[in-house]
């Protein structure tokens, strides 16, 4: 199996290093394979006989951009590979850079595993289309709640089930600003600057309190597990910033708590802070994911995880690899 690497920060960084830490053992599940080419922002490298990822992994590391052999465009249009890891950044309204790294793969037949969440919410059924009609595989688990299984969960071990509903947290940075809320009762903007200087929030942390990450990943596993067409549009979306200490007071002294909760189903997409009772499964805490799964055979069923980091990130994409080879998972 031949890779590029098209994004090098800190999924992509994280999926290099268990490529090289567990060689012998993936070895066992998709044959050999060899990295051909890493690409950043600014250029990248390659080897048609494979790089030396800790070679590559030190050059980033000690000079902060790749050398300028060749351009993300360059290996997606011209260069010869088997599958394209897409792990540059999200952006949920033209889905560029990676939407077109992402079509240029999948009209060549090469298949494609991502984390990136833009690229599927601007254009799932062209994507999912292009592949079907060049025989090549879009994997995407990485997308939608980190290391938390739910794609593959809902289409292999959930096979034959019809997905009714979903509903979850889908943003460990709000569950962990909602959390200490609850705990301390403190205001929002305080608990919000901790959370910067920890690195848990963004600089500009719109993106997360604001819904649009949890919105991204609801419309990626709506349309993938519910079969909808839903654009990031059709969610209707409401953030954290207006939540005082009174109100999880209010809360918790009728047994409840209060968390952004994301939910699809027939009828609507949402993103919004919701009563949850304080024993219910998705009254998690800290910077967890979960979500509960409605299904017509199997009934509810939960799974919580981390939903980011660099190699809980490169967990689910290692997943999709290996799913590429050696199962249908898809
Ligand atoms: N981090 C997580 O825990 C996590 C979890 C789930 C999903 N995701 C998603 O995974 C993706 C990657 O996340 P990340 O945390 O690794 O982001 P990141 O640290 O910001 O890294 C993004 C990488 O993409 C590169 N890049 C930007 N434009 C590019 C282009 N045109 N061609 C090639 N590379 C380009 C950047 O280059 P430079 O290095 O030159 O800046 C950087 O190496 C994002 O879409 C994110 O939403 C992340």
């Amino acid at each position: 199996m031949r890779i590029a690497i098209v994004g090098f920060g800190s999924v992509g960084r994280g999926v290099a290093k268990v490529l090289i830490e567990k060689r012998s053992y993936l070895r066992n599940l998709i044959g050999d394979y060899r990295v051909v080419a890493v690409t950043d922002s600014k250029g990248g490298v390659y080897d048609e006989n494979g790089l030396d990822l800790r070679k590559v992994l030190e050059i980033k590391r000690r000079k902060g951009s790749l050398p300028e052999e060749i351009t993300s465009i360059e290996v997606v249009r011209d260069l010869d590979f088997d599958v394209c890891i897409e792990v540059t950044p999200t952006n949920v309204e033209s889905g560029e850079p990676g939407l077109t790294h992402i079509r240029e793969c999948l009209k060549r037949g090469i298949d494609v595993v991502t984390s990136n969440k833009g690229p599927l919410v601007v254009a799932f059924r062209e994507l999912m289309d292009l592949a079907e009609k060049n025989d090549a595989r879009l994997m995407f688990e990485a997308t939608v709640g980190g290391a938390m299984p739910v794609i593959k969960l809902a289409k292999v071990d959930l096979a034959g089930n019809e997905i009714i509903s979903v509903k979850g947290i889908l943003n460990g940075t709000c569950n962990y600003i909602l959390s200490r809320m609850e705990k301390e009762l403190l205001p929002y903007e305080m608990i919000l600057e901790e959370a910067k200087e920890l690195g848990i929030a963004e600089r500009d942390p719109t993106y997360d309190v604001e819904g649009i990450d949890a919105g991204a990943k609801l419309v990626i596993i709506a349309n993938a597990l519910m079969g909808l067409n839903a654009k990031f549009e059709d969610v209707e979306r409401v953030g954290i910033s207006d939540l005082t200490p009174e109100a999880f007071k209010v809360a918790l002294e009728n047994g409840y708590t209060i968390r952004l909760i994301a939910e699809a189903n027939r009828e609507y997409l949402r993103v919004s802070p919701r009563l949850i009772p304080l024993n219910h499964p998705l009254a998690i805490y800290g910077t967890l994911n979960a979500l509960e799964i409605e299904t017509d055979l199997a009934g509810e069923v939960f799974v919580i995880g981390k939903g980011a980091g660099s190699v809980e990130t490169a967990s689910a994409i290692i997943s999709d690899l290996i799913c590429l080879k050696s199962l249908r998972c898809s």
